[in-house]
This record gives structure tokens, C-alpha cells and sequence, in this order.
């Protein structure tokens, strides 16, 4: 017997967990204002770069004595530039519990073979905090993308650290408070919280990690596209918007369409709000129901963005055939599009909560959801 669909279905099938959806009142006739054939280097380009750069500073709060550079190659081009530009001055910890966060640990091991000091964690938990000894670098993602864990703050990072915190903050930051003062270099990309295109990164600089760049020169070679000192001193322009090579002046306008959006539903307090509603809005589905659960097994490090599920009935025989046939059956409904666990992470689910995802749209998937389970379970025994 066919299990009855729900009547009402989300305005926006596209939960992905990046690139993310689109701020709702976007619309591709908004970029029209982009410099296209333009130079990026004449004042109309580096004008909307500047505000980019600025924009960001003003909605997450970051200090005036922080400097911002939009960078290539999206959130990674800026986490492997912060690495191969400022490790290896001291002992360097490497901190991970997800796939991004193991791809970290092995550019540094692996690729500029650092003896590091190695943390990690199996999908759903998160490394010992208190263990982590600042008197080193500290490489570290603040919400693991893959598993669904954050770090629930930044109490475990003292302020007084001798080493360098080393963030990859994609899928948290303009979702979650980061205290700037516990942070020396911070990353993530447009394609994440806010919705915006992918291919530039940005990286987020205290005086600290500015002063590192100035006295530390790494045994390494360096390629043009990760530098970031020249005779010594920062390129100070790469922070006012001339950027090393040539950006997307499409992506930029994009962005500043989103900072514009993210002001408008009242900056960072709006977007951790609607990312916290989002995501409440699931934990409270799996609360009620005994096959769903949380991948992050403590509740104080679920991520509010992207939230990763895991099926718990006993009556599933292949975990990861069932969790594709229900991701499968979902997309075929364009209820919702992209939401397979990532594919090192265990069997599951992951549905992204960010800001630019309207709440009626999860509440409208959530009863979906429990059709393709109970629908799932049915075409399972029926096969049986
Ligand atoms: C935690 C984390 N780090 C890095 C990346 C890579 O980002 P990008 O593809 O924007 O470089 C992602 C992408 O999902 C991510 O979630």
C-alpha cells in the first residue's frame, strides 16, 4: 500500500551544504550593476572589491586591525595559504573530526612533512579541547561540514596562546559567533553560508598572524598565487582589494548581493537566527521520532548549519543503500536536492540550515522525509 505523500512541499528544494542556496530574494537580473569587461584593477573594480572586503568586516564584526584579502581557489585556496605561508616557525596541532579537517592534517604531514602533533576524532565527536597545547600552531575547522560537529565556542583557546589558531571557519562563519580574538587566521568561502558563487576565498588576519608573515620565511618554496609578503612585509594591497590574479567581477557583485541581503534580514544576529531556526527545526523532528538521529552525539556541538543525520531503525538492512534510496526518492520529488551524507562521512543524511534556507522550506521537507522512510521501509520488506 502506498504511503500517502504530504500535501505541502518547500518553496526551495536546494539544500546543499555547498554551493548553498541562493539568498531567497535573489534573482541573476540583480548582478546586472557588474563591471563585466572591465579591469579589476581600475576604480570601479577595486572599488566593489574594497566593499566586499569591508562588507564582511562590518556583518561579522571582525576589528579594524584585522586584515581581510579575498583570495583564489575558494575556502581551500585560503586554508593552504594561511598553511604553507605560516607553519612551521613552531610545533604545529593538527585538529580534526571530519573529511575537511583530515584533508588539512595531510597536506601538512604528508605534504610539507611537519612533525605535527595530530587530534582527531571519529565522525559525531569531537577532539579533546582541553588537551590542546597553544604553545603550538593549531589547525582546526570550527564546524566540521561532513559530521555536522562545531565547536561549541572559543573558551578552549586562550587568549594569551604563544602559537597561531589556523581556522577554516566555511561553514560557520555568518552562522556562528567567532571571537575574533581567539582566532589569528580565519578562512571560509562565498559558496557557504551566504549563498554566494564559489572560486574566491577569503582569509582573515590578526596583527599576530600579520607579524608572523613578517619575521617567518618558510624553507619551502612558494608559488605567486599563495603570497603573501614581499621583502618582508605584508602586500598590503591584497587587502584592499587588489587581489593576486584576476577575480570574477560576476562572483564579486554576487557577494555584495548578499552582504546586501544579510543586512537586510538584520545582519549577523538575523542569519545565526535563521540558521538556529533551521536547525531546531530538524532537531526537533529527530526528538520525536526513534529511527532519526543526530550524527554530533553531544547536543552542544550539533551544527546549526550543516546538519548531518543518521538513520537508527532496526529494521534497516543496509544502512547506506537505504540512506541513498531516501536521499534518491526525495531529489526524484524536487523536495530535496543534495542532501546524501558526504561521501566519507558514515550513511546518512545532511540537510543544510544556513541562513539563506527558509525555515517553512525544512518544515515543509521534514513530513517528505518521513514518507521516503516509511515508504523506504515498506519497498525494503516488500523486497524481502
Ligand atoms: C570545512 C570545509 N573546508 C573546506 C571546504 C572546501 O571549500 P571550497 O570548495 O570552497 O574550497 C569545505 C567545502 O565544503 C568545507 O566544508
Amino acid at each position: 500500500m502506498a504511503i500517502e505523500q504530504p500535501a505541502t512541499r518547500p518553496g526551495n528544494p536546494r539544500f546543499s551544504s555547498g554551493p548553498c542556496a541562493k539568498p531567497p530574494a535573489f534573482d541573476v537580473t540583480k548582478l546586472a550593476g557588474a563591471p563585466l569587461g572591465r579591469s579589476h584593477r581600475a576604480a570601479i573594480g577595486k572599488d566593489k572589491l574594497l566593499a566586499a572586503i569591508e562588507g564582511t568586516r562590518e556583518i561579522l564584526g571582525v576589528p579594524a586591525n584585522y586584515k581581510i584579502g579575498i583570495v583564489p581557489a575558494s575556502d581551500t585556496g585560503a586554508v593552504e595559504m594561511a598553511m604553507w605561508n605560516l607553519l612551521g616557525a613552531r610545533g604545529a596541532e593538527m585538529l580534526a573530526w571530519e573529511s575537511f579537517g583530515a584533508g588539512w592534517v595531510t597536506d601538512v604531514v604528508k605534504q610539507l612533512k611537519l612533525d605535527a602533533a595530530v587530534k582527531t576524532a571519529d565522525y559525531g565527536e569531537l577532539v579533546d579541547l582541553a588537551s590542546v597545547d597553544f604553545n603550538n600552531d593549531v589547525v582546526f575547522t570550527w564546524n566540521g561540514t561532513t559530521s555536522g560537529v562545531r565547536v561549541p565556542n572559543g573558551d578552549w583557546i586562550p587568549s594569551d596562546r604563544d602559537g597561531l589558531t589556523i581556522c577554516d571557519a566555511t561553514s560557520a562563519a555568518f552562522a556562528q559567533d567567532l571571537p575574533w580574538d581567539k582566532l589569528d587566521v580565519t578562512t571560509f568561502s562565498w559558496q557557504k553560508v551566504l549563498g554566494g558563487e564559489a572560486a574566491h576565498g577569503m582569509i582573515i588576519l590578526s596583527p599576530r598572524a600579520v607579524e608572523r608573515l613578517e619575521s617567518y620565511t618558510p624553507t619551502w618554496p612558494l608559488p605567486k598565487i599563495f603570497r603573501l609578503t614581499k621583502g618582508g612585509k605584508l602586500i598590503d594591497g591584497i587587502f584592499k582589494g587588489e587581489t593576486i590574479n584576476t577575480p570574477s567581477m560576476l562572483a564579486v557583485e554576487d557577494y555584495l548581493l548578499a552582504l546586501d541581503w544579510a543586512r537586510s534580514v538584520g545582519g549577523l544576529d538575523g542569519l545565526k537566527a535563521r540558521a538556529d531556526a533551521n536547525a531546531q527545526a530538524i532537531f526537533n523532528f529527530c526528538a520525536n521520532r526513534h529511527w532519526i538521529a543526530n550524527l554530533a552525539t553531544d547536543p552542544a556541538t550539533r551544527s546549526n548549519t550543516s546538519v548531518c543525520l543518521k538513520f537508527t531503525d532496526h529494521r534497516i538492512q543496509d544502512g547506506a543503500g537505504f540512506a541513498k534510496a531516501i536521499a534518491k526518492r526525495l531529489e526524484a520529488e524536487n523536495i530535496a536536492l543534495d542532501i546524501g551524507a558526504y561521501r566519507d562521512a558514515p550513511a546518512g543524511l545532511r540537510v543544510w540550515c544556513g541562513g539563506t534556507v527558509e525555515t517553512s522550506d525544512i518544515e515543509a521537507m521534514l513530513p517528505w522525509l518521513e514518507w521516503a522512510f516509511e515508504t523506504e521501509i515498506a519497498a525494503q520488506s516488500a523486497a524481502a
